[in-house]
This record gives C-alpha cells, structure tokens and sequence, in this order.
C-alpha cells in the first residue's frame, strides 16, 4: 500500500477487523515517497495499537518507468488533516519482498495479497520466488479500470504508476480480483457520511480529518477507492462482478490501461481477472460508518 488518505482508512478498517488476520503490511512508493508511506504506515499501526503487525519497507520506485507522486491529491506527507503523535514504531527490518515471502512460506494456508498501491512489491516477490505462487490464494487488486481513467483518458493511478508490473501480475496465472474505477467511482462517500465520521470517536475524527484534506472529489462526495478492496472482501455479494481477459498496456498513449477481451477478439477466451462492475453505494456509506463506529478507539 502507498498510504495515502483511502490507504489509510482501508488499513483502518483492516486493522480493527476481527474477521481478518492480517499478517504483514508492505509499502511502495506512490501517492508519495516510499520513506513517507512507510513513516504514515507505521503511525496507523501505532494508532489502533496492532504492534504485532510488522510495517515492511518496499519499492522507491516502478521496476522501469520514473517515480511521479500523487501529493496532490493525498498532500505532501500523504496523510495531513491529523497530528498523529511522534511515532515510536520502527518499520521491519526486512525490505519488504522478504518479508512476503517468510509470510507466505510460513502460512499453513495460502493468504490473499490486498494491493493498494502499485504493485511493485508483488511484481518483484514473482520474478524473485516464482515458487511461492501456491502460497498465494487471490490478489485482491485496487486498480485499473474499463471505463476511462483518472491520471489519462485510459489510465488509473495505481497500474499507471508501474504499468511493468501489472502486466507481470495479470500474466501471473493467480487468482485475481480488479476492483477498479469501475467500482469505486460509484462508491462515493456521501457529504453526510463524511460528517457522521466526524463523531465517531477518535478514530473517526482522525479518519474525517484525513478525509477533508483528500483532494480527490466529485458531485456527491468522494471515492475512498482502496477502501472497496476491503468491502470486497467482507461483502463479495455487493459488488457485481464479471470475469474478463485483461491485457496491460505498459507503452504509448494508452500506457496503463487495462483493457478488457469483450469481443473475445485475441484472449481465447482465456479470462484471468475477475473484474469489479457495480457496487450499492448506499450499502457501502452504511458500511463504512458501522465499520468506524466499532474501531473504538
Ligand atoms: C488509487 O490511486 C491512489 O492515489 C489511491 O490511493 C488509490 O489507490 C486510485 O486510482
Ligand atoms: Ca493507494
């Protein structure tokens, strides 16, 4: 993850989850530096107090293309809006491609890998362990989109940043979910939400906070796109999906898109993403709010 303000409230939902276990949390460069998304990593951790989840540094930059931030949707230190204390945490001593594959290799059963960020990290974990892909269950994607982009006319921010990368993802074999633009632009966080969270605890008013800054806003409220990963996984039934052959661009205008074999014109019909389409947006305001209002913090 690059957190980043909807990381943030993701990693905050996924933290005080009890239906998750959550293993390990690695970082990437993205919405800001690597330096700043592990720093803000380490401050959620110490926030809900889960010390025993292990903050992994990863990738400074995509495997080719050269490093462009998001600071101007997420600020400059990716998560303004609430002074966090000092943090005392220190990020694991393992970068963070170790640190998946001691995971993995440790886990008795295969884990499901959440990315919300570019996907560097998992990019390289294939390229360096190809053997650990059976450790691997899903990966639960934020990113892409068959409907128009959000840094071009095709291209969303998280395969645009390290377009190599996602195509080594997509052409993995893994079982993978794209919850994308498609998703998570008609999953608007409501005004009114937005002010409920405010007094939902601190929890809730660290996340407003965060939330207020966010740059990123349309008519009606705005997209916490990272966060759909985590209603994915706790609510798969509310987001309707279809399965699609997915081809990466990774060069020329179209550099970042995800496009979608609709007319089966050279996939074969071989489909290796199972693609978010719709989503109740009001079930996920509900959602959201209950979700903070249990943080208890
Ligand atoms: C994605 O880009 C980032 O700015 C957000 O954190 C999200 O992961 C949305 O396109
Ligand atoms: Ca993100």
């Amino acid at each position: 993850m690059d957190p980043g303000i909807d990381d943030a409230v993701a990693l905050a939902i996924a933290l005080t989850e009890p239906k998750f276990a959550v293993k390990l949390v690695t970082t990437v460069a993205g919405n800001v530096s690597v330096d700043k998304t592990t720093l803000n990593a380490l401050k959620l951790v110490e926030f809900f107090d889960r010390l025993d989840v292990p903050v992994a540094r990863g990738a400074a930059q995509p495997l080719k293309k050269d490093f462009v931030d998001a600071s101007y949707i997420h600020g400059a230190s990716g998560m303004p809006g609430y002074e966090f204390p000092p943090v005392k945490l220190k990020a694991d001593p393992r970068d963070a491609i170790t640190a998946i594959y001691q995971t993995l290799a440790a886990a008795v059963e295969p884990l499901t890998i959440v990315a919300t960020g570019a996907y560097t990290n998992i990019a390289q974990l294939l390229l360096d362990h190809p053997d650990i892909k059976s450790k691997i269950k899903q990966l639960v994607l934020m990113g892409g989109s068959l409907s128009g982009g959000n840094v071009s006319s095709v291209a969303e921010f998280n395969v645009f940043t390290d377009p190599e990368a996602a195509k080594i993802v997509y052409e993995s074999g893994l079982p993978i979910v794209m919850i994308g633009l498609d998703v998570t632009l008609k999953a608007l966080v409501s005004w009114k939400t937005l002010d409920r969270l405010a007094t939902l605890g601190e929890a809730g008013k660290m996340l407003h906070g965060l939330i207020t800054y966010y740059k990123d806003e349309y008519d009606g409220g705005k997209p916490l796109h990272d966060v759909n990963t985590i209603f994915y996984l706790l609510h798969p039934e509310a987001i309707k999906t279809k399965e699609y052959p997915i081809y990466v661009c990774t060069e020329g205008p179209a550099q970042g898109a995800t496009v979608a074999d609709f007319q089966d014109r050279w996939s074969n019909g071989k489909k290796n993403a199972v693609v978010g389409l719709d989503i109740d947006a009001a079930a996920f305001n509900q959602w959201l709010l209950e979700k903070v209002k249990q943080m208890a913090v």
